[in-house]
């Protein structure tokens, strides 16, 4: 099996070239779960004692929430000869008021679910982000914070944010948008609230927030779409080695249902049944899908997950399916032209409002590789047996957009080149090189 020189993207030469594939064949583990690292990191924050996370996410992303801790007044540190191991010293629920602006970088998790923290914080706060962040909504969470009694300033709900935290109350609250970081922003503000906090959400979303809140010691009921919590429940910190992402080994699922025969093993994935329908979608398409191993690490499912190509039929995605798979749209999008019957995706508007507008910008690389495809306010109809050829990709520096369509290259005609494909590193910043790892060609 031949397997060309790894090209890494730098500064010089920032754009990638992508070869096409014959096959997938190997085995492999992905950085640990964002979603998780990013609650492990801000509950461990919080918590009395220390806390040690191995397989931290190594995306830029959850630098950024260790960076606002620090100025928050947490220590953390890698812990060395161990590859993405941290220690971060807990405080307890007073941390320290910070000397200069949260700065959350390109990561909607970091300023949305820093923003339930600081809300309960007897000291202001700005948290600020990059061009991309501030640009993305945020009344989803001031509403809330500030119905609990923070007083928050915004131009037009977008950040920068200024945050007046202080005692917060407990509040019953109905979220009008399915957002995970929404719930979990409100979950973690009503640790510092006074009562009751109750969360109700329209369509069931990713239960990080409430396993983790749990792993730390608090106590969290969860009944259908509604969690809650009561106030002032001490945390402590925990011991956890985190499930890799499969939002990440979504990009690699996707490039081995591409090739029939192709076999592909990921191991200690994330199986998270609120994140796992990414493998039911799979399964329904016609890829061989089996997970073995299953064990669970404070509440949530890990395994090993096995992938074998076969024909791809077609699929429709809509409703609670499009919030369960909102992050991994992108590469479904991408690789839909190849399937037999075509993807159709409804649903999905709050993909518009992500790194990047996921569906205006899936559109035009999609067409830059000579598919036809029909943009909807909420989705996108992309009729199978399409054949895509070799371009130029814009991910407009959205870390899934570059990754989802280095996938849809393995199989155009021609070489695909990926503009800025360092935006990868803000979820997965060896991911060219994994890819590398388990193409034939
Ligand atoms: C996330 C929830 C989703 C997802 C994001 C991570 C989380 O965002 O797109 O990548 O960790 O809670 P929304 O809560 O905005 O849907």
């Amino acid at each position: 099996m031949a397997r060309p020189p790894l090209v890494r993207p730098t500064a010089a030469k920032p754009h990638l070239d992508i070869q096409p594939g014959r096959n997938i064949s190997g085995v492999l583990t992905v950085p640990g779960d964002k979603s998780i690292s990013h609650r492990y990191a801000m509950l461990a924050a919080i918590a009395q004692g220390p806390t040690e996370l191995n397989n931290y996410s190594s995306g830029q992303d959850c630098v950024s929430t260790l960076s606002c801790l620090q100025v928050l007044g947490c220590d953390w540190k890698r812990i060395s000869g161990r590859e993405n191991a941290i220690r971060i010293e807990g405080r307890g629920p007073e941390l320290r008021a910070p000397a200069r602006a949260l700065d959350c970088g390109n990561s909607g998790s970091t300023m949305r679910m820093l923003s339930g923290i600081v809300a309960g914080q007897q000291f202001a706060s700005q948290l600020i982000g990059d061009e991309s962040l501030s640009q993305r909504p945020m009344a989803r969470i001031i509403h809330p914070l500030t119905q609990m009694g923070a007083r928050i300033w915004s131009a037009e709900g977008l950040p920068p944010l200024s945050i007046q935290g202080g005692k917060l109350k407990a509040i019953d609250y109905a979220m009008p948008v399915a957002s995970a970081q929404v719930k979990s922003s409100i979950l973690f503000a009503g640790l510092f609230a006074n009562g009751v906090t109750e969360v109700a959400e329209p369509v069931r979303t990713r239960d990080h927030g409430e396993l983790a809140l749990r792993a730390f010691g608090a106590e969290v009921r969860q009944e259908g779409n509604r969690a809650s919590i009561r106030g002032a429940q001490p945390l402590h910190g925990i011991e956890a080695h985190i499930p890799g992402d499969i939002s990440a080994a979504a990009f690699f699922i996707a490039a081995a249902a591409l090739f029939p025969g192709s076999q592909l093993t990921i191991n200690d994935l994330l199986m998270n049944p609120t994140r796992a329908r990414l493998l039911d979608f799979f399964g329904l398409l016609g890829t061989q899908i089996s997970v073995l191993a299953v064990q669970q690490r404070h509440g949530e499912l890990v395994g090993t997950l096995r992938v074998g190509g076969r024909a791809l039929k077609g699929a429709t995605v809509a409703g609670s399916d499009s919030a369960a798979l909102i992050d991994e749209l992108p590469v479904i999008a991408a690789i839909a032209p190849y399937t037999r019957d075509g993807v159709s995706i409804s649903d999905a508007s709050e993909l518009r409002v992500k790194e990047s507008d996921r569906i205006a910008v899936v559109a035009e690389n999609l067409r830059a590789m000579g598919a036809t495809v029909d943009e909807r306010p909420d989705g996108l109809v992309i009729k199978g047996g399409q054949c895509l050829y070799g371009a130029q990709i814009d991910p407009h520096g959205d870390h899934r957009i570059a990754m989802a369509f280095a996938v849809a290259a393995l199989r155009a005609q021609g070489e695909t080149r990926i503009v800025n494909a360092a935006a990868a590193d803000i979820s997965y910043p060896g991911f060219f090189r994994d890819l590398n790892s388990i193409v034939e060609r």
